[in-house]
């Protein structure tokens, strides 16, 4: 290699573009033309995705259909998973549940069966990653093989993050994100294997922005936002084609086990039946991302354009008091599989919930 060559490999002369310093070699790859050309062949790319994204929304995509598709649900024995659950029923999905509230597990169970569906329900800890490995192996022998992975399960500690004890953040950590590393790779093999698979990640809008009293929450929702983003990209450069992944971003849902007290002004929260409708729509469209409500797709871009103390300010109106009830935990509590006591405000929610509150009203 010519000398001046090895020396701009090794940075030692650090040429600009189309300098005469740039090896003879580096030339033509470095152009500005190059680059122009780039630049507007990515610019036809993309005005051509959004015109494809426009004419979808106006006329709509076919949607796919989930009959005899075996479809887990984490999560699914309350609140957004159980309602996920039984419209998965309704579309002909064998139901397979986990979760680690016993008594929640058998209601949705009941009311899947209920509508003639099929459901097997599973008491896991997704804390755990020997239970995730070992459930996952009972799954595949005694129902079959899954095809729709819905990582639906969280807590949340929602204190402050000097009163919220290390274990609790510990947990958040495992059952929000990194139960979901374990279930994709106990169940994505199998669906590259056919080319046939849909991976679902249930995370918030507080993975997209931070609010007081959720710093290990939101951490662990963005965390969330990370992982479907690069799983999906992974998948691509991989040129996997029959295996999708959607992220869902709700805004705080009203009658579930998780943010019942919230504080939200102007916007209001969510229903629940709503939210599980808009998931169900994302799955059988291939939807990489859904953010509910769909307008704040648009303010969303804003966050990185206009000076913090308006985000500030907006979030704090927005959201006064995530956690209005929640006070300090000073004790570990012993970890349990089966826990299904009264909740305390001030253990990781919802692990304790012995059934969904009772405002719940479960539509399908
Ligand atoms: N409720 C909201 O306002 C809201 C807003 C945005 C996103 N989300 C997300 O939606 C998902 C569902 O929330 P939800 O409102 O239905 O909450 P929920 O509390 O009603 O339900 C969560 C379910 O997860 C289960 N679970 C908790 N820890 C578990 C563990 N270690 N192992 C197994 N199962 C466990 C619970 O038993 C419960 O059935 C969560 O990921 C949550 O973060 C909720």
């Amino acid at each position: 290699m010519a000398t001046e060559s090895q020396e701009y490999m090794n940075g030692i002369r650090r040429p600009g573009p189309l300098t005469r310093e740039i090896p003879e070699c580096m030339r033509d790859k470095y152009t500005i033309i190059q680059t122009v050309l780039d630049v507007l062949a990515f610019l036809m790319l993309a005005i051509g995705y959004v015109i494809q994204g426009i004419y979808k929304s106006i006329v709509g995509i076919p949607k796919k259909d989930l009959k005899g598709s075996i479809a887990l649900v984490t999560g699914g024995g309350g609140g957004l998973g159980s309602l996920i659950a039984l419209r998965l029923a309704r579309l002909g999905c064998v139901i397979v549940l986990w979760d680690i509230n016993k008594k929640g597990l058998e209601d949705t169970e009941k009311l899947v069966k209920g509508l003639g569906g099929k459901c097997f329900g599973y008491v896991v800890d997704l804390a755990s990653r020997d239970d995730i490995y070992q459930v996952a192996k009972k799954v595949e022998k005694e129902v079959g093989r899954v095809t729709l992975l819905i990582n639906n399960a969280g807590v949340v500690s929602g204190q402050y993050l000097l009163d919220t004890p290390d274990h609790l953040i510990q947990r958040t950590f495992d059952v929000n994100i990194l139960a979901h590393f374990w279930t994709v790779k106990a169940f994505l093999p199998a669906m590259l294997e056919h080319n046939d698979g849909h991976i679902v990640t249930i995370a918030s809008m507080a993975g997209q922005v931070g609010v007081a009293k959720l710093v290990d929450y939101c951490s662990s929702k963005s965390a969330a936002c990370g992982f479907d983003e690069a799983l999906r990209l992974e998948l691509e450069v991989k040129g996997v084609k029959g295996v999708h992944t959607s992220l869902i971003c709700p805004y705080f849902i009203r009658a579930t086990g998780m943010f019942e007290e919230v504080n939200s002004r102007f916007v209001p929260t969510l229903s629940s039946n709503d939210v599980a409708d808009r998931v169900i729509l994302a799955i059988r469209t291939n939807e990489p991302l859904a953010v509910i409500p769909a307008y704040f797709r648009l303010l969303l871009p804003f966050k990185w354009i206009v000076p913090w103390p308006c985000i500030s300010e907006l979030i704090r109106g927005l959201v006064p008091d995530a956690m209005p009830a929640a006070s300090p935990a000073p004790e570990p509590m012993r970890e349990t599989k089966h826990i299904l006591a009264t909740p305390s405000k001030c253990e990781s929610r919802p692990m304790a919930l012995a059934s969904p509150p009772a405002r719940h009203d479960r539509q399908v």
